[in-house]
């Protein structure tokens, strides 16, 4: 089979891998709840312990109590059906988030569920929890900041203790390619690509992980009809466009009320090793490492989903435009890494994660200069 013939029969793969997951997948919350209600999916209850707070369903506009806090969430979970919403008061929306979160470490460590519905169950977990934080011009919460860093960080410990996991997590994502989801798919990049090379203090590592999946948070002010347009941007467009890594770095800070540790990493993270990014059009190793590494997921993940304006492209496309077609604005070693990250065979075969369309020949090709 030539390389081509094997992203062929590897992309059929992958879109029946995507259907078998969609149809397992946690539907997000967006019908119009009650007023004083959130909507939330049944789903994300299965893997806590109690229910931190009441819970309600609709009914004809109004709310009706369905369990009370302390009821076993898991039982209630299996009274809801699959993918149904049910209610929280408003001000309760908050200790649901948390709650959730508290159950990541405990559903990554599950030996009862299989590696694969953990991450499945974890990713949407993490997915949701971010999500308002990163919406079109929401306002950014501390409380809510700080929740995402200890749902990254919880994610980032884990990984690192159980390679399964992150192949898993990769496939996952694979899966998964949405605007709301870049952020996720990006930190676990990140961190993985940092920890191969050599970045192995828990408090690095988190920074990468916290950094890259807050790295686009500076967009919440950057207006949707810019963000979606289904074309190139005008030359003022891209004047606003381009503050969103000063902006992320500020609203941040402003949150927090200090500079986080990772805040460059928002502010670099579309700084290229040639000059030509921006804000500053910095060179090479005016920009720290993590950034550097940052800029190389986001680049990926970016050019491997679909958007509004411009179809998914393979891995192996993607890998290929970022060596070749933008060859000079990446760490070279750094994108290297990747590639022989994500080429990491032995264990793709292990884990059948031919979705990622790289085959040792595929990797070489890449790897040879002018392939
Ligand atoms: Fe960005």
């Amino acid at each position: 089979m030539t390389p081509h013939q094997a992203l062929e029969s590897s992309r059929g793969s992958l879109a029946r891998a995507g259907a078998r997951a969609d149809r397992r997948r946690v539907v997000p919350a967006h019908h119009v709840a009650p007023m004083g209600f959130s909507a939330v999916s049944s789903a994300l209850l299965a893997n806590m312990r109690e229910l931190p707070c009441d819970l309600f369903v609709p009914s004809r506009r109004h709310a009706v109590l369905f369990a009370t806090v302390g009821a076993s969430a898991p039982d209630i979970a299996g009274r809801v059906k699959s993918g149904v919403e049910v209610l929280v008061r408003t001000e309760d929306e908050e200790l649901l988030a948390h709650a959730l979160v508290a159950s990541i470490p405990g559903v990554l460590s599950d030996e009862s569920m299989s590696v694969d519905e953990r991450t499945l169950a974890v990713y949407n977990l993490a997915t949701e929890s971010v999500r308002p934080l990163l919406a079109p011009g929401s306002r950014t919460v501390t409380n809510r900041l700080e929740l995402s860093h200890d749902m990254v960080d919880a994610i980032t410990q884990r990984l690192m203790l159980d390679d399964r996991l992150i192949w898993s997590m990769v496939a996952t994502m694979q899966k998964h390619l949405e605007t709301h989801t870049h952020a996720l798919n990006t930190s676990v990049y990140s961190v993985v690509l940092a920890e191969r090379l050599g970045i192995r203090r828990l408090e690095e590592l988190r920074d990468v992980g916290r950094g890259s999946l807050l790295h686009d948070i500076g967009k919440v002010r950057v207006p949707p009809k810019i963000l979606d347009k289904p074309g190139p941007l005008d030359e003022q467009e891209w004047i606003v466009m381009r503050r969103h890594p000063g902006e992320g770095h500020e609203i941040v800070t402003k949150a927090l009320g200090y500079i986080p540790s990772y805040a460059h990493i928002i502010a670099e993270h579309h700084e290229r090793a040639d000059g030509s990014g921006y804000p500053g059009g910095r060179h090479g190793n005016q920009v720290a490492v993590d950034s550097q590494l940052v800029a190389i997921a986001d680049a990926f993940d970016a050019l491997t989903s679909a958007r509004s304006y411009k179809p998914a492209s393979s891995a192996f496309e993607a890998l290929r435009t970022m060596r070749f077609r933008m060859a000079g604005q990446f760490n070279d070693e750094v994108l290297l890494e990747f590639i022989g990250m994500l080429g990491g065979w032995q264990e793709l075969r292990k884990h059948e994660l031919r979705a990622l369309e790289i085959s040792t020949p595929v990797r070489t090709a890449i790897q040879a200069a002018g392939a």
